[in-house]
């Protein structure tokens, strides 16, 4: 190198240093009043960032005793994020509009949406509203085939013997049937059974989320033109269009010859996409792209729920007997319709219990602050416009003051409240359903992003639980030791190798 080039480059590496330095000062200003976990100043990102990867649950667990009922912020490689905590401010996040704190741009960041999955979903999200309404609305018409599969697949993945019990790892084995029957109401039959094809929607999520972790490492410049060759995007299209390609083909074809109800149209999710669906949307990879988003939304979630239920019941073995006399006598009453599941007070108590205590992670709701002048908190404090903010869910799913003895599994907790409002009438409506959320009971979200597919999946854990209560003896091959979450960062899932033992009752 000429010696005049050197030195030109030699003054404009110190200028951007000097510049970077200077920025990441103000910025660092900027956020003082907000307190910190961990370490804080110029070099707080880099040793606390790491510290953050090792050990966030700790550090969030931190921060919520030392500042309760405020917002606090944590370290992460190149910036701070923002966690609050208590009532107030967590109902402040759920409440803002998608505009002001938005949770399409707080996801997009962590799994990298617009690269790993694709734009069209942020572009236009209206599957979300097609499970918020049509879905919904169709459950109990559509009941009858999801109880169908979930029988179905629990005879194949089980495929028991006789009277022998027999051991199976809990996660994969729920995960078949939840895939099989989510897929059944989606895309129907036979689809919902093609093994490549649920292979295709169950690696899928993890696909996302590993891939977005790397994509994450790279600088911000090179990340939309190296994560592509990385991203399972153009993989999952080309294998969904395979399976789903002609299905979707025949059902444009079949509506523009004989109109939008033609005779014999499927009453599934892939009808209710396309009734819902404008211009370029109506077209098979971003049709697929949708199913894709929602089996990924869909099948992790229900899953590592029912696994979690089924690691309670193993090792409360005490409740099997009530959750047994309630289904069978409402299904002999009933039959199995969504009806019956309604009336199963015991079996709702047990799930919302079994989630209050096995979230996924002790923060939810990632938002991105949109608003330019920040987000201003009614006790005063502002996040900056950019910042990601998280609520935490587990101390108010452990706090004393929203749950007598909050760290004891109580299965009935929620029934016994149903039971004793029910017999001194007069009292306030029973609001604490699975269903039903708050800043109490943050499983499903709360407010402004709730889960859209909350009613369906309380549908199909309580189809699979009053199924195996009446059908199967269950239990735990660690005696009754339950198994620890497996922990990968922030998230917990329900630990992946334990194995529960089944037998069929004769
Ligand atoms: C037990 C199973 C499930 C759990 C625990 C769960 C939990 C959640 C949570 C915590 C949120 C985020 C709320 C927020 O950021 O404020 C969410 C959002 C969402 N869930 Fe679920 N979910 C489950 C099942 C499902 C199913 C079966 C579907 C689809 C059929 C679904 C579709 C969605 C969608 C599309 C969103 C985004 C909503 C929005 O941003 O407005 N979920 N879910
Ligand atoms: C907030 O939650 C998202 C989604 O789980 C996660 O990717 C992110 O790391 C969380 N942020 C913090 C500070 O824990």
């Amino acid at each position: 190198m000429e010696e005049p080039t050197y030195i030109l480059a030699c003054v404009s590496a110190a200028l951007v240093s000097a510049v970077w330095l200077l920025k990441t000062w103000r910025h660092n200003r900027q956020l003082n009043p907000i307190p910190a976990v961990g370490a804080s100043g110029i070099w707080g990102y880099y040793t606390g960032g790491l510290r953050y990867m090792l050990h966030a649950p700790e550090m969030v667990q931190e921060g919520c005793t030392l500042y309760p009922g405020k917002a606090f912020r944590v370290p992460r490689l190149f910036r701070w994020d923002f966690i609050v905590s208590g009532k107030t401010l967590i109902d402040e996040v759920a409440s803002a509009p998608e505009s002001i704190l938005s949770a399409l741009e707080g996801n997009k960041d962590s799994l990298k949406v617009d690269i790993t999955i694709g734009p069209e979903i942020l572009n236009h999200a209206y599957h979300i509203d097609v499970l918020r309404t049509t879905l919904t609305r169709n459950l109990a018409k559509c009941f009858p085939d999801i109880r169908d599969e979930i029988s179905c697949a629990f005879d194949d993945v089980l495929a028991l013997d006789g009277a022998e019990w027999k051991s199976v790892p809990a996660l994969s084995t729920i995960m078949s049937v939840v895939a099989r029957s989510t897929n059944r109401l989606f895309v129907g039959l036979p689809i919902c059974r093609n093994d490549d094809y649920l292979k295709l929607m169950v690696r899928y999520t993890i696909d996302v989320v590993i891939m977005a972790q790397v994509i994450n490492l790279m600088p911000a410049p090179l990340q939309p033109i190296l994560g592509p060759f990385i991203s399972p995007r153009s993989r999952g299209i080309r294998k969904g269009t395979t399976h789903l390609g002609p299905l979707i083909e025949h059902r444009i074809a079949q509506e523009k010859a004989f109109g939008r109800d033609w005779p014999g149209k499927p009453n599934d999710f892939i009808s209710w996409l396309l009734d819902s669906a404008q211009g370029s949307e109506r077209t098979v990879p971003d049709i697929v792209v949708r199913i894709l988003t929602t089996n990924m939304a869909a099948i992790h979630t229900t899953s590592s729920v029912f696994t979690h239920v089924l690691f309670d019941l193993t090792s409360h073995p005490e409740y099997m007997p009530a959750l047994r006399e309630e289904a069978e006598r409402v299904v002999q009453e009933l039959g199995w319709t969504k009806t019956a599941l309604g009336r199963m007070y015991r079996l709702d108590s047990f799930l919302r219990e079994s989630q209050r205590m096995h979230d996924n992670g002790p923060v939810t709701m990632t938002r991105k602050v949109m608003d330019p002048a920040g987000f201003t908190f009614s006790d005063g404090t502002v996040v900056p416009a950019g910042s990601f903010i998280n609520a935490t869910s587990r101390v108010e799913h452990f706090s004393p003051a929203n749950y007598e003895d909050p760290d004891d599994f109580d299965g009935f907790r929620f029934s016994k409240l149903r039971e004793e409002r029910e017999q001194n009438e007069g009292q306030a409506v029973f609001n604490k359903h699975m269903v039903t959320t708050s800043v109490e009971h943050l499983s499903f979200g709360h407010r402004t992003h709730v889960c859209p597919g909350r009613f369906l999946a309380a549908m199909q854990l309580k189809a699979m639980l009053a199924h195996i209560v009446i059908n199967y003896d269950v239990r735990s091959a660690t005696d009754g030791v339950r198994p620890p979450d497996d922990v990968f960062g922030i998230v917990a899932v329900p630990n992946r190798k334990a194995k529960i033992g089944f037998r069929k009752r004769l």
